[in-house]
């Protein structure tokens, strides 16, 4: 009797706890946030999943997970500076204001980012995405110069090969099937994704397969992109899940782990494993003849292990490296050139006059209207493809803002008092669509970015972040984009498909859904 009355006592007691702590606190402290800042600061608020039910709400009611952001310059006079959140227990704020953004950037060390699912904790926890303080800096300064401008132009050829590979491909295809419709994104990322495996392995991924469940094998490529969606696919439908990864955070594979996880921690080990036979293997070669080093990252990084006995690098920083570039270099650059096709299918004056503007500087030097002849230095004369760019990530930017961080301190953002453990964000999306800044906010113009054209305030169009943990890959995506819509533009005529009606959705990356939202004709120049 006794016994049963204890666990009654201490069940409810815990149910107790519950309550107050995931339900009623984070309420209480949002009210305290309104009270305290009242206009400056607009609060949303859901129990359990918080912020992620409004993006749920905001795609069924508009078609566009980011919809409450876009408008809500304007609903709100340009007022607003922050606004507050929750998810699950726990609070935070997101910066709008360009002022405070620029400031929550400049004390990047205040903040740490938050492992937003479990597999991105198990394949990047080694990486410079994830990395702080001083083993960060040493990251960024290794990896850094082969992202500079100049050492980009090593990967230039191999740039231009893929896309004409792709565009080959494609050209096959319609011989089959002239309507086959094409899916602007997935068909940018079978080049972003062929890009950036190839700047890290000096190969292409097509020959290194993954055994999959069903006895077939995928190339690793497809495999990592494919246990991203799904690790971020089973954490939005499992509420249990949910409520392990907020208690247990980075432990949850490790107690009591359920089926699902057991399945997905299973692919990451042979992920890993499959990387690491790579790298093992390229050690030896190297070890054996270090003349055969190629300027690829993982020929780069093995180098210096072999010559520098005093680095710190390890294979697991290796491999976690390749598969943070591949993850934040692939669906980002795909997304960007993917909105870009799109808007050109919509525009066709636009589309006419980029394909006139890659016809005219490719001919400048070559008697071809083919992106082979297509010299690195000319891609700063791209003035309108560039905008183009500029504009789709403007209107679409696949980073609407960045990682989630936690604070790790108690610190002041502008009048704002951010206490040690709350969550830090900053959204882009909201000053780029904001009609203060941008007159005909929602309207596809890219002339506003052309050269001579009044800048707006560099703080307000932010789309590859700022400060020292902006985006490391920022002139290589650029790069990738224009050589993508250069060959396309000369390939094919982009045609809208006029019954599609296209959503935007917030899933890792914003973007479009679906995406099979144009024709491609072939062109013969
Ligand atoms: C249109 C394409 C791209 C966009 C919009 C984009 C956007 C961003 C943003 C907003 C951040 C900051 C994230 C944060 O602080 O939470 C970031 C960081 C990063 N990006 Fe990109 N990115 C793009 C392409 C690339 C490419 C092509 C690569 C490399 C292949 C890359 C590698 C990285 C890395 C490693 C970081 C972390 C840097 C650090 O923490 O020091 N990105 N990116």
């Amino acid at each position: 009797m006794s016994f049963i009355f204890f666990t009654s006592i201490i069940i409810l007691f815990g149910i107790i706890i519950f309550i107050y702590r995931f339900l009623l606190l984070p309420k209480i402290r949002l009210i305290q946030i309104k009270r305290k800042y009242g206009d400056k600061i607009k609060i949303i608020h859901h129990y359990g999943p918080g912020l992620l039910v409004e993006y749920k709400k905001s795609y069924i009611q508009n078609k566009d997970s980011l919809n409450f952001l876009r408008h809500m310059a304007n609903q709100n006079g340009n007022n607003i500076q922050a606004y507050a959140f929750n998810i699950g227990a726990s609070v935070g704020y997101s910066f709008v204001d360009p002022e405070l953004i620029k400031l929550v950037h400049q004390n990047h060390d205040a903040f740490q980012k938050i492992d937003v699912s479990q597999a991105i904790a198990y394949l990047f926890s080694n990486s410079l995405l994830l990395a702080t303080g001083k083993n960060w800096q040493k990251q960024r300064q290794f990896l850094g110069k082969s992202f500079h401008y100049d050492e980009i132009k090593n990967y230039f050829p191999s740039i231009k090969e893929i896309c004409l590979q792709v565009s080959d491909r494609i050209r096959d295809e319609l011989i089959k099937n002239p309507n086959k419709e094409i899916k602007v994104v997935k068909t940018c990322e079978q080049i972003t994704s062929e890009v950036v495996f190839k700047a890290f392995f000096g190969s292409t991924s097509e020959n290194i397969l993954i055994n999959t469940d069903d006895e077939g094998s995928v190339p690793i490529s497809q495999e990592l992109v494919s246990i991203i969606v799904d690790s971020f696919r089973i954490l939005q439908h499992n509420k249990l899940l949910q409520l392990k990864s907020q208690l247990l955070k980075r432990k949850t594979f490790d107690i009591f782990p359920l089926k699902e996880e057991t399945k997905l921690l299973n692919r990451l080990i042979q992920l890993k494993q499959t990387c690491k036979n790579i790298v093992l293997k390229r050690q030896q070669e190297l070890i054996l003849d270090p003349s055969a080093c190629k300027k690829n990252f993982l020929d780069l990084y093995l180098k210096e292990m072999i010559q520098n006995v005093n680095n710190e690098i390890t294979i697991e920083e290796i491999i976690d490296n390749f598969c943070a570039l591949f993850f934040a270099g692939t669906d980002t650059t795909g997304n960007m050139t993917g909105a870009a096709l799109y808007f050109l299918s919509l525009n066709p004056s636009i589309q006419q006059e980029a394909r006139e503007e890659a016809m005219q500087i490719i001919k400048q030097k070559t008697d071809s209207s083919e992106i082979k002849g297509l010299q690195f230095e000319d891609l700063a004369k791209f003035d309108l493809i560039n905008s183009i760019l500029k504009e789709s990530l403007r209107l679409v930017p696949p980073a609407s803002g960045v990682f989630p961080r936690i604070s790790n301190k108690d610190i002041k953002i502008g009048q704002f008092e951010v206490k040690k453990g709350d969550l830090v964000n900053t959204h882009f999306i909201y000053n780029q669509s904001n009609p203060q800044v941008f007159a005909n906010q929602d309207q596809f113009n890219p002339y506003r970015w052309m050269k001579g054209k009044e800048q707006v305030n560099v703080f307000s169009f932010t789309p590859f972040s700022l400060g020292p943990r902006n985006c490391i890959g920022q002139h290589l995506a650029m790069i990738e984009g224009k050589c993508i819509l250069i060959n396309f533009l000369l390939n094919f005529d982009i045609i809208p498909i006029p019954s599609k009606e296209v959503h935007y959705d917030m899933k890792i990356i914003y973007g479009l859904n679906p995406d099979n939202l144009v024709y491609f004709r072939p062109r013969n120049n």
